[in-house]
């Protein structure tokens, strides 16, 4: 084992064989909750223990605390809600201390839940704390007006699924993922998000990572976007292709996370450190703007929130990098601190510029991608 979990210990609330049996049986008299993708994927991260400590959805205090302080109700730190939203008509079915079904939007029964909080949110006071705005154009304030602000908490049961979704091949949970960091002999290994297509520059910071570790976790998400980012699909093609071309193999381990994107910024990135913690990783990379969108955030704003906290409190080490970017008269990557040379000298797109590109069938240059990502990135958007 690399790192410690969260809070001290794997949570795992998964139930299978006879246990599961007769939660089937037990759900069939229970009112039930449909899960939107989101409720799901949270789920299916609690249940795995990608989550820990979480052992369920919030209760009201556990929420309160991490909306305004965060941190849980016992002082673990612990930076976003995950709450479980209910209709009114599902509300009234609801009671305090029994079981309810938790069902995908497909109606699938895909857990239990015991009602130990039933409370009503302020969207935009959460807004306020979680996304520092109450913009509607922020896609997390924007999500946060469509579901009903009525809330159920309380400890999960997750009936794991033998289908491991459309990315099963690169599917492991955090138990899975801390035994193959064992079996490599992988003592420092670092994580890294994303929810984009790799570029050079991501290229770049995982490299120069990797450089002091012993492996390099990577770990698109495929939970949940905005309708504008670029389809898992697509995003996980580009990982092959360039992990084929360009990366050791024994050095890498490419795996999926099912969360959901929240865009939440500083506060994601200090959640996106803590669950991958829990995956067993022992370094965690920040770069510019991290789970940012449009200009909300600082470009470094990330890094001070985790700067904020004391080592030993996250348990994980960020590893902070600076904007990169291809420079010509360099001819190669670097940033601020590493290049002296002026911004005209330098190759750098943003995530919207580049997508608007494709769209338009225009090659994103080579300074900025791998030509074996561009292909993949021109095929997967209609304009190969
Ligand atoms: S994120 O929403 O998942 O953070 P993205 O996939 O763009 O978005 O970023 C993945 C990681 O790479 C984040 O830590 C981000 O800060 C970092 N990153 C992306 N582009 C750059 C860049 N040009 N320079 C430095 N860091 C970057």
């Amino acid at each position: 084992m690399v790192s410690v979990p969260h809070g001290g210990e794997l949570v795992r609330r998964l139930c299978s064989g006879l246990e599961e049996q007769d939660a089937r049986r037990r759900a069939q008299e229970y009112p039930a909750i449909t899960l939107s993708s989101r409720g799901r994927s949270d789920l299916e991260c609690i249940g795995t223990g990608v989550f820990s400590p979480l052992v369920g959805f919030m209760n009201e205090t556990d929420y309160q605390r991490v909306r305004d302080t965060m941190r849980l109700a016992d002082g673990t730190l612990w930076s976003l809600p995950i709450t479980l939203p209910v209709s009114e008509e599902e509300l009234n079915q609801v009671v305090m201390g029994k079981e309810v079904a938790l069902k995908d939007l497909a109606g699938n029964l895909c857990g239990l839940l015991t009602v130990e909080s039933i409370y009503k949110i302020d969207p935009m006071k959460e807004a306020q704390q979680v996304f520092r705005t109450v913009d509607t154009t922020h896609p997390g304030v924007a999500y946060l007006l469509t579901t009903s602000p009525w809330m159920v908490g309380g400890p999960i049961t997750y009936l794991n699924p033998t289908e491991r979704g459309p990315f099963s091949q690169y599917y492991t949970d955090p138990l899975e993922s801390r035994q193959i960091f064992a079996e490599r002999g992988w003592k420092k290994v670092v994580g890294f998000q994303t929810r984009n297509p790799v570029h050079r520059a991501h290229e770049y910071i995982q490299k120069s990572a990797l450089e002091t570790v012993d492996g390099l976790f990577l770990h698109p998400l495929v939970g949940e976007t905005k309708s504008d980012d670029i389809p898992a699909e697509v995003r996980m093609k580009s990982y092959e292709a360039i992990l084929e071309a360009y990366y050791p193999k024994e050095r890498v381990f490419l795996s999926v996370f099912p969360a959901a994107m929240r865009y939440a910024g500083p506060r994601e990135a200090v959640f996106h450190a803590l669950v991958r913690k829990n995956y067993g990783c022992t370094h965690f990379i920040v770069g510019r703007d991290h789970a940012g969108v449009g200009d909300f955030y600082g470009t470094y704003d990330a890094q001070e929130l985790l700067s904020s906290f004391h080592p030993e409190e996250l348990g994980i080490t960020p590893l902070f990098f600076e904007n990169s970017f291809y420079c010509r008269r360099c001819a190669g990557m670097a940033s601020y601190k590493t290049c002296p040379h002026p911004d005209e000298d330098h190759v750098s797109l943003s995530g919207t510029k580049v997508r608007s590109m494709l769209k338009q069938g225009i090659t994103p240059p080579p300074e900025f991608s791998r030509p074996e990502v561009i292909r993949v990135l021109m095929d997967g958007m209609g304009q190969g």
